[in-house]
């Protein structure tokens, strides 16, 4: 669909500077918990000429997943998204459409099977023989069956597509399947990177680890990429200090809330979600621009069995005793406004490296007790 011509050295790679081509490659080798020495090496690999081609389903979706992708900044996503791989086909973004679509997936599919990466989002329904999400006429399950098993890897973008998200929730009138229950027993490899909608990053990271390396990153028992996923988001947040010290809005716009204060008890579901969105942040806007760090408390949105299931405002259940990572300890009550002021500080200088750089203690240190 695309043609990409970056090259190194010359002062621009595809319309980005060199320099933010650089920061990008530096921030997403931290962001996958490697030392900033791999930038050049990811860079070497995005940069190849051959890009691996990279089919797209569409299922039981919002587009929401596909919108995320195209709205990042520094440097443009969609830059180098496009000229990272070959997007063959992708009902979203195809220029082609009807017949002329389906005939040049299904040459793609025959050209470059064994070779391509399938990309899904969306649940797929199975109910009734799948007849609630068609394309071209044919369920999306069948297309994903005959599909999924040419690919080289699988990643199940989303929620809808790592668990079912949305469109499963109860009482899921269309039986809407994870891509991972569907390929299972077929030796297909998946990927799962949940979120509604995920952090485009941490897609784009694992596309480059594949790339960089000629391997998939090591995933956790839910399939999810462990340099993204490997960390609650309790363990990172800034307000961190105020959950330990026990001081928590008590609904939204008290002096709590106002301060800053933990959202525990608005229902936050950090200490019981896996994601790193404290860390790395969302729409490269700066400091704050992840849920939490709006106001509103962490609905659990990339954790099975806590997203679209428990009630939003109902308290999470701790799933162990954390470590903060990086925060200091907390300070006494009389300096609340300041404890306030040191937390919003240090998210602000934190950024996607520092976090990542595996200071944290949490869940690592209960993976070595066990
Ligand atoms: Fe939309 Fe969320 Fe599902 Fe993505 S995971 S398709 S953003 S509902
Ligand atoms: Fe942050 Fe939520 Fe944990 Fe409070 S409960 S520290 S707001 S993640
Ligand atoms: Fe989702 Fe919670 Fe992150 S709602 S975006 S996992 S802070």
């Amino acid at each position: 669909m695309t043609k990409g011509h970056a090259r190194q050295g010359t002062a621009t790679i595809q319309g980005i500077s060199r320099r933010d081509f650089m920061k990008f490659c530096t921030v997403m080798a931290v962001s996958m918990g490697l030392p900033e020495a791999m930038a050049p090496r990811i860079a070497a690999a995005v940069t190849a000429p051959k890009r691996p081609p990279v089919i797209w389903l569409s299922a039981q979706e919002c587009t929401g997943c596909v919108e995320t992708l195209l709205r990042a900044t520094h440097p443009t996503l969609e830059h180098l998204l496009l000229d990272l791989i070959s997007l063959e086909y992708s009902e979203t973004l195809c220029v082609g459409a009807g017949h002329q679509a389906e005939e040049f997936r299904a040459r793609s599919i025959a050209a470059n099977a064994g070779n391509f990466i399938l990309v899904v989002d969306g649940a797929i329904p199975v109910k009734d023989g799948g007849i609630y999400c068609k394309i071209a006429g044919r369920p999306v399950v069948d297309i994903l069956l005959e599909t999924a098993p040419q690919a080289a890897a699988v990643i199940a973008i989303g929620s809808c597509a790592s668990w079912g998200g949305v469109p499963s929730a109860a009482p899921n009138p269309t039986g809407a399947t994870p891509v991972h229950k569907i390929l299972a027993g077929s030796g297909c490899v998946v990927i799962n990177i949940p979120g509604c909608p995920p952090n485009p990053y941490n897609f784009l990271s694992t596309i480059l680890y594949y790339l960089t390396f000629k391997r998939l990153p090591d995933l956790d028992d839910k399939l999810r990429p462990k340099f993204a996923y490997g960390r609650l988001i309790h363990e990172n947040c800034e307000r961190r200090p105020h959950f330990d010290a026990g001081r928590f809005a008590e609904e939204f716009g008290d002096p709590g809330h106002r301060q800053g204060y933990c959202l525990y008890k608005l229902g936050c579901k950090g200490p019981e979600t896996y994601n790193n969105c404290p860390s790395i942040l969302y729409g490269d806007v700066g400091s704050g621009s992840w849920p939490v760090g709006t106001g509103h408390p962490c609905f659990g949105c990339s954790e099975e069995g806590v997203g679209f299931t428990v009630p939003l405002h109902t308290p999470a259940r701790p799933l162990h005793v954390t470590p903060p990572a990086m925060f200091p300890a907390a300070i006494p009550e009389e300096g609340a406004g300041a404890t306030a002021l040191a937390a919003g500080v240090a998210g602000l200088a934190l950024g996607a490296g520092v976090v990542a750089l595996g200071l944290s203690l949490g869940k690592q240190a209960e993976e070595e007790e066990d």
